[in-house]
């Protein structure tokens, strides 16, 4: 059983602020740094630290050569990316304030570049049983998922960023879902200020899926059809939370497709989002599995 990533590969501005800048303000940074991102990306590197086989798919511009390199030297097979001669890597200006929170802007680029013709060539090197985990920063996923359930491939999905296009995925199609709060409220169509009435509706509507609610410092919880289990947040000194999403994903479907029990993966996960708030980027703030191990938050 192998994983396919099939999503965004960007380079990350990452600019440390004061504050973030208001309309109509012109705000000096004090640093700007660039990193490897991208959900994407990031998912990937996070699957591969924490010990699976993964493969990428997606498309960079030939500005985007190093994210390859980066994703090759985190053991990512990277093969299945196309290096396109006339569009740019996408990119993501990041504001990374004093508290550690973040806001993006993105720049789709090469990863608005996916065609009907790549999914298919992708797809093709993958059969029935195997994962699909996909983010909501490509485009073509409607084909996407029709295709690969039709292959008989599992689908897990962090619909992030929420968009409305979202609503009109075939959602039916996946079989893990990993949210947070706003986007399982969007997806359920409640507030989502009830977190047991969240948890109700998510059910009632996707009642064959298993669903990941993380609740930033309140935790995260699993819940299929046969059991409900809660995860506290690990303590940590936030610098900079970009990818500790991205991360937990990674590590909760690695140490899930290994067998590990949902309540075993969701601690695992938990452990390396605390770790990659505390270093600066996005995939070079995400752990090794033994990196993970050893944070004690
Ligand atoms: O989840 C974090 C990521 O979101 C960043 O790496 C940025 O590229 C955006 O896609």
């Amino acid at each position: 059983m192998r994983i396919l990533c099939f999503g965004s590969l960007n380079i990350d501005y990452t600019y440390r602020v004061d504050h973030f800048v208001q309309p109509g303000e012109t705000l000096a940074a004090d640093s700007l740094q660039v990193f490897s991102g991208g959900k994407g990306l990031n998912q990937a590197v996070a699957l591969a630290r924490a010990g699976a086989a993964v493969w990428m798919a997606g498309a960079v511009g030939t500005d985007g050569r190093f994210l390859l390199d980066e994703l090759a030297a985190a053991g990512v097979h990277t093969g299945l990316v196309r290096v396109l001669e006339t569009v740019r890597t996408g990119n993501a200006i990041i504001q990374n304030d004093k508290t550690g929170d973040n806001c993006i802007l993105l720049y789709g680029g090469a990863n608005r570049a996916i065609t009907e013709q790549q999914v298919e060539q992708t797809l093709a090197s993958f059969t029935a049983g195997d994962w699909l985990l996909l983010q909501n920063e490509i485009n073509g996923l409607p084909y996407l998922m029709r295709q690969a359930q039709a292959r008989g491939l599992r689908i897990a999905c962090n619909p992030s960023p929420m968009e409305a296009r979202v609503l009109e995925l075939p959602l039916e199609t996946v079989d893990l879902f990993l949210l947070n709060r706003v986007e399982a409220a969007q997806l359920a169509e409640t507030d989502g200020a009830d977190e047991d009435a969240l948890l109700r509706a998510l059910r009632a509507r996707f009642p064959d899926a298993a669903v990941v609610l993380t609740l930033g410092a309140q935790g995260a919880v699993y819940m299929d059809g046969g059991q409900t289990v809660r995860q506290a947040a690990f303590p940590a000194q936030a610098v900079d939370t970009t990818a500790a999403g991205d991360t937990f994903t990674g590590f909760f479907l690695a140490a899930r497709l290994r067998g590990e029990s949902a309540a075993q993966a969701m601690a695992q996960a938990a452990r390396a989002a605390a770790y990659s708030v505390t270093r600066r980027g996005a995939a070079p703030s995400i752990p090794t599995r033994a990196q993970a191990a050893a944070f004690g938050g």
